[in-house]
């Protein structure tokens, strides 16, 4: 074992799940109930949650862009962070997510705090102002992903946080094989950020592997 870095495990995971701030019920129902509609059972977990949580609270964050809505559990989360007149801007394509997003945030704590935008992350993020957003968070489809980082460097203030969900390729980042399609675009987009001079960024071991940057 290194001095600077311990080989986290999915004994460390577990742990660290067992102690983390738990999600409440109401996204405990959520996950449920998309799993009865048929919705992917694709969430953050509460561990990634309470990181970004943290992390919008600290940066006193009020207005948040999300690429990739699913079923609303991360946008609900962020919303969750905010002061009550922030507001999360979540962007879906599926009308079937959007649908099932929008029934749930309606019925939340943060209803009114959330807005879905429907559409794909490059046709929606040209409508958002340049500067207008204290943070965003890309979890869309990966090949769009340096895209949607150009976007967010427009649109995310200076100072601001850019958070990019599954930098470890859904565990398959260093297969040599890999089965899932998205891995060579996950691991291209790595590549992006990690040469990108205009963030300030790391990849936090969480959940699927969080980047975490903020535009200098
Ligand atoms: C998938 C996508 C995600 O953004 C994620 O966090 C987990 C899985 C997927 O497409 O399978
Ligand atoms: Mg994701």
């Amino acid at each position: 074992m290194s001095a600077e870095a311990t080989l986290v495990t999915a004994r460390h995971f577990e742990y660290v799940a067992h102690r983390t701030t738990p999600e409440g019920d109401f996204l405990a129902q959520l996950k449920v109930a998309a799993r009865t509609a048929g919705i992917p059972a694709i969430w953050i977990s509460p561990a990634q949650a309470s990181l970004m949580q943290i992390l919008l609270k600290l940066h006193a964050a009020r207005t948040v862009v999300e690429v990739g809505t699913l079923a609303g559990y991360s946008a609900i989360a962020m919303a969750r962070a905010l002061p009550p007149d922030g507001h999360v801007h979540t962007i879906e394509l599926e009308d079937r997510h959007a649908d099932f997003a929008e029934a749930w945030i309606a019925k939340s704590d943060v209803k009114g705090r959330v807005t879905v935008h429907r559409g794909a992350g490059l046709a929606v993020l040209p409508t958002l102002a340049a500067d207008s957003a204290d943070a965003a968070f890309l979890d869309a489809d990966k090949g769009n992903y340096p895209g949607y980082l150009e976007h967010a460097l427009r649109i995310v203030r200076k100072g601001g946080l850019i958070m990019v969900d599954n930098a470890f390729a859904f565990g398959q980042l260093l297969d040599e094989h890999p089965t899932d399609r998205e891995v060579g675009a996950v691991r291209a987009f790595n590549e992006v950020m990690a040469a990108e001079k205009r963030v300030q960024a790391v990849i936090v071991p969480i959940g699927d592997g969080l980047w975490v940057g903020v535009k200098r």
